[in-house]
């Protein structure tokens, strides 16, 4: 017998997403690995074996024993696109989008991001810090273990680096890692060019340029000193008319990979502008939306490493009965994964559950699909696929105790929580002992 810190057993479903080393794809998706009467054996906040709960007692023993009967237990969520850190709230946008208002031209009149640019660039650093915390608490009580969270609501070199720090202050003092990505290029700030007598068009390039010469060398400082995010520290841009073109896009993601940052894009929210052939070729790690993807685009994503990551929560923020076609992405072969990119505008929502139950209804993915898509493809996502998203020997500990003996029921049952124990590393940071 072997010793170890914790058996967790008795689980009516141990889902692993065991994946060997790769996202998940096509067929694959479906296949949770799912263990009935499941255990797992935990050490030193990692997985030691994940198996039918007899073998794991004839194998192992411990003093800390968790009773998972009548639960599912599986890996923790991980969110891997949100917009999290930001101050204030857009309460009166979604008033006149219930008007009828839409987005880009909120947008383009100056509100929608750029309202949010302009609270965050008066809140300080430990407001920041605080409001986004309360977001974070909001998401683990929902079952997430680790966070991707992106800048971007700055859009000056001053506040980007604010957020930045934000996000870094709060990966240190929260339970739930997170994930930096810089996104510098989230729209543009013509405003702080109209005393140059510049047009939105040369506002877009001048701004482009900043990115390019000032904010990603200055935010490539900040990843030099954070050596733990070496896999992880990501740039992004949004790729959209009215925000940046394609030139654009790639010169701020060449720019970013030149120096050393691993990339994502948001591609085709509402415009097809051939970001994701751009980006796919450029290596990304992941593109994100993909509402307006073409086929043929569909087809190179499936031949690449590139996670394809839909966000339903946004179509239903905008009362949309049309989405980004999950169910065809994975038929053709990609590796696609989940995300609530929750943010104040498109998608003001901190459960990936209701994520899942979204995608199941209006994107046709069954649920074992969709648990895929929020663990170990949102890993792999998230650029911590080889350490987290499944429980797999000698990898993080990190393991979600749903209050249901069936997980399909956790995208069945929505507008609730599922949850009801979390574990990082191996020790409890929410919920029941
Ligand atoms: O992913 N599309 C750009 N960025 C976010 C929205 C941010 C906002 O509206 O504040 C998104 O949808
Ligand atoms: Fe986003």
């Amino acid at each position: 017998m072997k010793n170890c810190d914790l058996i967790i057993h008795g689980a009516s479903q141990l889902l692993t997403c065991a994946s060997n080393g790769k996202p998940k794809r096509g067929l694959q998706m479906q296949d949770v690995g799912l263990i009935e009467d499941g255990a797992v054996a935990v050490s030193d906040g990692k997985i030691l074996a994940a198996g039918k709960t007899d073998d794991i007692l004839r194998e192992y023993e411990s003093e800390n024993f968790f009773d998972a009967r009548g639960k599912t237990v599986a890996p923790g969520f991980v969110e891997c696109h949100t917009h999290i850190v930001f101050a204030g709230n857009r309460l009166g946008e979604f008033e006149l989008k219930i008007k009828g208002a839409d987005y880009l031209e909120i947008l383009r009149a100056g509100g929608g991001i750029l309202s949010t640019v302009r609270q965050t660039r008066a809140a300080s650093l430990s407001e920041l810090v605080e409001q986004s915390r309360r977001r974070l608490d909001k998401m683990l009580a929902l079952g997430v273990t680790t966070c991707e969270v992106k800048t971007g609501y700055g859009l000056d070199t001053e506040t980007e680096l604010k957020m930045l720090e934000a996000i870094l202050a709060l990966d240190e003092s929260h339970s739930v890692d997170l994930i930096p990505t810089f996104l510098p290029a989230h729209a543009v700030p013509s405003a702080d060019f109209e005393a140059e007598g510049l047009s939105k068009e040369e506002a877009a390039e001048r701004y482009t340029q900043i990115v390019c010469d000032e904010m990603l060398p200055a935010a490539a400082k900040i990843k030099e000193r954070n050596e733990k995010f070496k896999d992880c520290f990501f740039v992004d841009v949004f790729c959209e008319k009215g925000a940046f073109n394609l030139e654009q896009s790639r010169k701020v993601l060449e720019t970013a990979k030149w120096l050393g940052f691993k990339l994502k894009a948001h591609v085709d929210e509402f415009t097809n502008l051939g970001g994701a052939r751009m980006a796919i070729e450029l290596g990304a790690v992941s593109i994100d939306h993909l509402d307006a993807i073409s086929d043929e685009e569909i087809n190179l994503l499936a031949d690449s490493e590139t996670v394809g990551v839909v966000t339903p929560t946004v179509n239903f923020n905008f009362g949309s009965k049309e989405f980004a076609d999950a169910r065809k992405l994975i038929d053709r072969g990609c590796a696609v994964a989940i995300s609530t990119d929750y943010n104040p505008g498109s998608a003001p929502c901190p459960s990936l559950p209701n994520a899942m139950a979204i995608a199941c209804r209006y994107q046709k993915l069954l649920p074992g699909e969709a648990f895929n898509a929020t663990s170990i493809n949102a890993a792999f996502a998230a650029g911590i696929g080889e350490r987290a998203g499944s429980l797999e020997a000698g990898k993080q500990a990190d393991i979600t105790i749903f209050d249901t003996p069936d997980f399909r029921e956790i995208a069945y049952e929505f507008g609730g929580n599922p949850v009801e124990t979390v574990f990082k590393n191996g020790k409890v940071i929410y919920g029941k002992k």
